[in-house]
């Protein structure tokens, strides 16, 4: 055997054996440069096959092709083997338990005041809004508040810029404490007849505990038009309430006071727990109260420049987070503020 062959087919072993440890495309490049590229050790070798002597030339040249395919087939053996691991690695793993996406979804006090929209809306009502921060007037004088009314003090309202002006002026900026004002606001707007639901948060400074909050939600409602009786207002919450908490509830009104309704009442609906035969939820009672309403006060008519003696109207307010809490069976409103997800995604 002469030398070239002796080093061709070393060269074809330490071919082998860099290939074995080769294990991603990047060593199998660096193997290839060493071996086969234009300075690599082969076509360094191949080139000396001009020099061997002419009767040896055959036998050589025989060698040389030989290890030359059998380096080439490693490499190609090689390349398939990284490319199918690479493969099995990136293959789609059907059994895979499929990823959880976490979505959002409504809140309960959405949920609710979705709901309670949607029923009035079936009803002929329309939705308006108002700011929450309003003035004096809107959210008092106009609604026929007295001016020594408990709720108008600093301690029971949040007020702008006291610094500056005085609680009572009409013109002073509070948080308004219930959705009422928006009453005025759409009667000063419009002339009747009017049919609105306003839903909306309302502020008031309040401890919070089981019941309370400083920030809250109700939904008011409004009806003003020729001949509109308590017997229309009875109907309305009657149907809101077979909707909202099931088809056998019914509803009972009692005799109440707000400045703005004369009659006024406080609605209450058969407790939804028990059915109407005394639970814990309607403190064995058999009753939930559900809203505050009444026929519109011709004062208040008078503040938005209304025909008292053409028109009447009836009024109500319902709370939102009472009306969640009595729906879902929720003991403590302050769950409903600690967005807690654990608790949030029951509903
Ligand atoms: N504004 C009242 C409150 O916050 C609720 C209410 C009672 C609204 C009677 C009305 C109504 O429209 O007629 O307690």
């Amino acid at each position: 055997m002469t030398e070239l062959e002796t080093q061709l087919l070393e060269t074809q072993k330490q071919v082998q054996e860099a290939l074995a440890t080769v294990t991603n495309e990047s060593e199998l490049e660096e193997c290839r440069a060493k071996f086969l590229g234009r300075k690599g050790l082969l076509p360094a070798l191949m080139s000396q096959l001009g020099k061997v002597p002419k009767e040896e030339k055959p036998a050589v040249g025989k060698t040389l092709n030989a290890v030359k395919n059998s380096v080439q087939e490693a490499f190609d053996a090689c390349a398939a083997k990284i490319k199918e691991s690479k493969e099995e690695q990136e293959a789609l793993d059907i059994s895979l338990p499929a990823r959880h996406h976490a979505i959002g979804h409504k809140h309960p006090i959405s949920l609710v005041m979705d709901r309670a929209v949607a029923i009035f809306r079936s009803m002929g009502f329309i939705v308006a809004d108002g700011p929450d921060l309003e003035n004096v007037w809107n959210n008092f004088d106009a609604l026929n508040a007295p001016q020594d009314h408990p709720s108008r003090t600093p301690e029971d309202t949040f007020y702008f810029d006291l610094d500056k002006r005085h609680w009572l002026d009409p013109e002073t900026m509070i948080l308004r404490t219930q959705t009422s004002p928006v009453q005025i606001r759409s009667m000063k707007a419009q002339q009747p007849p009017v049919r609105i639901v306003c839903p909306g948060r309302c502020y008031r400074r309040d401890t919070p505990d089981a019941t309370h909050g400083m920030s809250f939600h109700q939904i008011e409602g409004l009806y003003v038009d020729e001949n509109v009786s308590l017997a229309d207002l009875k109907g309305t919450l009657a149907v809101f309430s077979r909707e909202m908490f099931g088809p056998n509830t019914k509803i009972r009104f009692r005799p109440h006071f707000f400045p703005f309704t004369e009659p006024s009442v406080e609605c209450d609906a058969s407790c939804i727990v028990c059915g109407g035969t005394g639970c814990r939820v309607c403190k064995g009672s058999g009753w939930i109260e559900i809203a505050g309403a009444g026929m519109v006060n011709p004062a208040v008519f008078k503040n938005v420049g209304y025909d008292t003696e053409k028109v009447s109207g009836f009024a109500f307010g319902l709370g939102i987070e009472r009306i969640a809490m009595i729906r879902y069976s929720i003991n403590d409103l302050r769950l409903l503020y600690d967005n807690d997800v654990r608790f949030l995604h029951q509903f």
